[in-house]
């Protein structure tokens, strides 16, 4: 199975990822943690970019759009052999939802995001951490591009949006207590695991 969390920087999807994959290897779940960007050589690449200053204005976003594609297929055998299994568990920090919403801009078409993502295996869960970006960007670094106010209102907006759109995308108030949000994040892993083991 193939889970994602997502959500704007700050929303805390790295500590969860980190308490979800404790929890379902206690329950006897074969697991393992996969990021985005990648630590391949476009991953490397799209870090040094995410510092950069002009990484936000039109083209540069264009040109990530690409890399950002790119690095995922790097993933994409793990991911395939994931899905087509019941015990192995993937757990992503991030999916191509975060270029759906991060890259999203006046100067791109969202149907072109989702066309150079078209190869890219679509996630059987994502659970969205959702948290006020006032709020997140306190416990951000402010190290990268993306770290500023109004770019994370804008990309909590997308996010948002994504759930009248998008299947399998399940929203968790991130504006708990870690261990509530843990707790939340656990109810609908297990819902999730249960149904499958139905099917
Ligand atoms: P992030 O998960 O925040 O990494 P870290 O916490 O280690 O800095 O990801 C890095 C940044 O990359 C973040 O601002 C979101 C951005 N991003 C995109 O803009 N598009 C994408 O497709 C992905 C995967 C990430």
């Amino acid at each position: 199975m193939y889970i994602v969390l997502e959500g704007i920087d700050g929303a805390g999807k790295s500590s969860q990822t980190e308490l979800l994959d404790i929890w379902l290897k206690e329950n006897d779940y074969k697991t393992k943690i996969i990021v985005e960007p990648t630590k391949s050589d476009i991953g490397q690449l799209i870090r040094k970019e995410l510092l950069n200053p002009e990484s936000t204005n039109d083209i540069n976003q264009q040109k990530l759009t690409l890399l950002f594609a790119a690095d995922r297929l790097t993933l994409k055998q793990e991911i395939l052999d994931a899905k087509g299994s019941a015990d192995l568990i993937l757990i992503s920090d991030r999916s191509f939802y975060s270029s759906i919403c991060y890259q999203n801009n006046s100067s791109i078409d969202p149907k072109w995001i989702y066309e150079v993502n078209l190869h890219t295996p679509r996630p059987d869960l994502t659970i969205l951490l959702d948290l006020n970006e006032k709020e997140a960007i306190n416990r951000c670094d402010r190290e990268e591009v993306f770290e500023s106010i109004s770019f994370l209102e804008k990309t909590r907006k997308n996010y948002l949006a994504l759930l009248d759109v998008e299947e399998n995308i399940v929203v968790i108030d991130a504006d708990k207590t870690i261990e509530e949000v843990q707790e939340n994040i656990r109810k609908v892993v297990k819902e999730k695991l249960e149904m499958i083991r139905k099917d």
